[in-house]
């Protein structure tokens, strides 16, 4: 079976979850924390290189102030309760998002969770916080703008490599596979640079209900996927087949 190299997440339904069994909606986040603590085990168990996890977007801020503090508070708690073991398991964590506008404390953390774990090979874990894609690109877009005025940059010779070293993903390959639970079928403005030639899978079960079956399930989905990337299979190729 082809075991996808990067596997990202939308780790949606929290909310619904909760509403489900008459819990407030944080009891549904708490639950997803544990969650996403399934998750990286079951990633790391199949070999997967990197898994990036969609925690909070720039289009959240938008939630009632309550939610907000109560999604950066357990953000704080995964940090704080869970580095020491990611870091133990060979777990090197990336952030990716806008720094700029964070509290202090939360912005410390990440770093902190970033540089004790820099060298670790084992799982590349990258936490998606405080991040839109579309926010991403225009960032992407006055970094390159700035760098042209400094000379550094000729945009008459700007490849979509060159253009992707910007984004905040620079060094990261790109998703193989993108899976969304909850049963909603959209991106929600992630990664769109990165996920144009990703496989989706969506699956019904909420978030917090998300356990290494369901994973398994999503990479065999995953194997049975034809990937074309606009070209021909080699196989019809090399027959000659010629429609
Ligand atoms: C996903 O669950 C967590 C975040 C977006 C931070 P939701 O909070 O979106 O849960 P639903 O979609 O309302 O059920
Ligand atoms: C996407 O879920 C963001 C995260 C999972 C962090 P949302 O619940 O915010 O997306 P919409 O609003 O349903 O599109
Ligand atoms: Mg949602």
């Amino acid at each position: 079976m082809s075991t996808p190299e990067h596997v990202a997440i939308i780790m949606d339904g929290n909310g619904r979850w909760a509403k489900s069994r008459g819990l407030p909606r944080v009891a549904g986040h708490r639950a997803g924390v544990e969650a996403l603590r399934k998750t990286v085990r079951a990633a790391a168990d199949q070999g997967v290189r990197w898994l990036t996890v969609y925690a909070f977007s720039s289009e959240n801020w938008s939630r009632p102030k309550s939610e907000v503090s109560d999604l950066m508070g357990l953000l704080k708690l995964f940090i704080r309760r869970d580095l020491a073991e990611l870091h133990h398991s060979g777990v090197r964590v990336k952030v990716i998002g806008e720094r700029d506008g964070l509290a202090p404390d939360i912005a410390a953390l990440l770093e902190e969770a970033e540089s004790l774990t820099s060298n670790n090979r084992k799982l590349n874990l990258v936490i998606a916080f405080n991040y839109g894609g579309r926010d991403e690109i225009v960032r992407a877009a006055r970094k390159i703008a700035e760098a042209t005025l400094r000379g550094e940059v000729d945009p008459r010779s700007l490849s979509q490599e060159d253009f992707a070293g910007f984004l905040d993903t620079a060094g990261i390959p790109d998703p193989d596979l993108v899976v969304r639970t909850s049963g909603e079928q959209r991106m929600s403005n992630f990664l769109p640079w990165q996920s144009g030639y990703s496989e989706l899978v969506f699956l019904s079960c909420y978030w917090p209900e998300f356990t290494a079956e369901h994973f398994n399930d999503a990479l065999r989905q995953y194997a049975s996927r034809e990937r074309r990337f606009g070209g021909r299979m080699p196989q019809d190729v090399e027959r000659g087949v010629a429609s």
